[in-house]
């Protein structure tokens, strides 16, 4: 295995009939890295994921977990794999400590140890005074941080978590951010799938996701950055009359909402910065500001769907 690398695939391919879940999918993430899965509904990540983790067969593609060639190694890659389904299952009827006890069971790990992992998974989630308590009856953001501590009985050095902040609220989401960054520093590679744009910041790669495909891998900054100095901000009403004037602007590529504003995708700021604000004032609508912006994740993704739309004639439809 090259150096540190944890997690690796090659043009993985994973198809449903005509579907291709997952399109010729290639990546490698190290030790200490945490890697965002980023993409809609549909995108390919549940199968991805479960095709890292063994649980589906590959169309075709090589996967490497630790060293381990997933599906021919599997059993030995899974000692070294903590996998958290988008919907898993903790067992509500037993408390806690019990369900973080089964799971030590379910790895084998014998009686002493497996008391002191319990305890050590309880403290590490912040779950200690709630151990006797039943897993049904815990908030939903308890559930997830039982559910990682659960993935985490047998010391994996890779970690698989899908979607593990869906239906989470803000507070309890910092709370799981916090706990993955304490798990890259124990030098563990990390793959977490998201559909939030937002969140796709925490990562130190994003992996933007469409069609089963990756639409690119980079640094979040280094996404941004694309874009530097081709966004503008717009605020004028009515919006949708704003809209479809500066969409008719020459160096205006793609206008999408933000918020309550306008984001102007430019392919250089000068001419429409002048040009934009005299014909929306000629048309009667009101301008509150046009300025250039920092530009978000989003905004690089919807450039990505773009180009990709027009690149390469993709004739797969989404079958979400
Ligand atoms: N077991 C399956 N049988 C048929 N199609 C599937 C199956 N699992 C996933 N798909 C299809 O594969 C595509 C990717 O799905 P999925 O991996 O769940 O995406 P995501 O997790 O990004 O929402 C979707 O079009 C979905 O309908
Ligand atoms: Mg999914």
């Amino acid at each position: 295995m090259a150096a540190n690398i944890l997690l690796e695939t090659e043009n993985l391919v994973r198809t449903f009939g005509p579907t291709r879940a997952v399109d010729g999918l290639s990546f490698q993430i190290r030790a200490g890295e945490m890697v965002g899965l980023v993409g809609p509904d549909g995108a390919g990540k549940t199968t991805a994921i479960r095709l890292l983790c063994g649980a589906l067969q590959p169309t075709r593609g090589m996967i490497r977990v630790a060293g381990y060639q997933v599906p021919a190694q599997v059993e030995k890659a899974r000692e070294e794999i903590g996998y958290l389904a988008q919907r898993f299952s903790l067992y509500g009827d037993l408390t806690v400590k019990e369900n973080l006890d089964f799971f030590g069971e379910v790895f084998d790990i014998p009686g002493a140890e497996r008391e002191q992992r319990s305890q050590e998974l309880l403290r590490f989630a912040g779950l200690s005074e709630f151990q006797n308590r039943p897993a049904a009856a815990l908030s939903g953001g308890m559930q997830k941080k039982l559910g990682l501590a659960c993935a985490l009985v047998h010391r994996p050095k890779v970690l698989l978590l899908d979607e593990p902040t869906g239906g989470v609220d803000p507070v309890a989401r910092q709370e799981f951010w916090h706990l993955l960054i304490g798990l890259l520093r124990e030098g563990s590679a990390v793959l977490v799938s998201t559909p939030y744009m937002d969140e796709a910041m925490r990562f130190h790669r994003v992996i933007f996701m469409n069609h089963g495909r990756a639409l690119t891998q980079d640094a979040p900054r280094a996404l941004m950055a694309r874009l530097s100095g081709r966004i503008l901000e717009l605020a004028a009403e009515p919006q949708m009359t704003a809209r479809d004037i500066a969409v008719q602007d020459p160096e205006v590529e793609d206008v999408h909402s933000f918020g309550g504003y306008l984001h102007l995708r430019v392919s250089s700021a000068d001419g429409p910065m002048k040009r934009i604000p005299e014909k929306l004032a000629s048309a009667g609508i009101s301008v509150t500001h046009l300025i250039p912006v920092a530009p978000t994740l989003e905004d690089v993704f919807i450039q990505l769907l773009e180009t990709e739309g027009e690149g390469n004639g993709n004739p797969i439809p989404s079958a979400a």
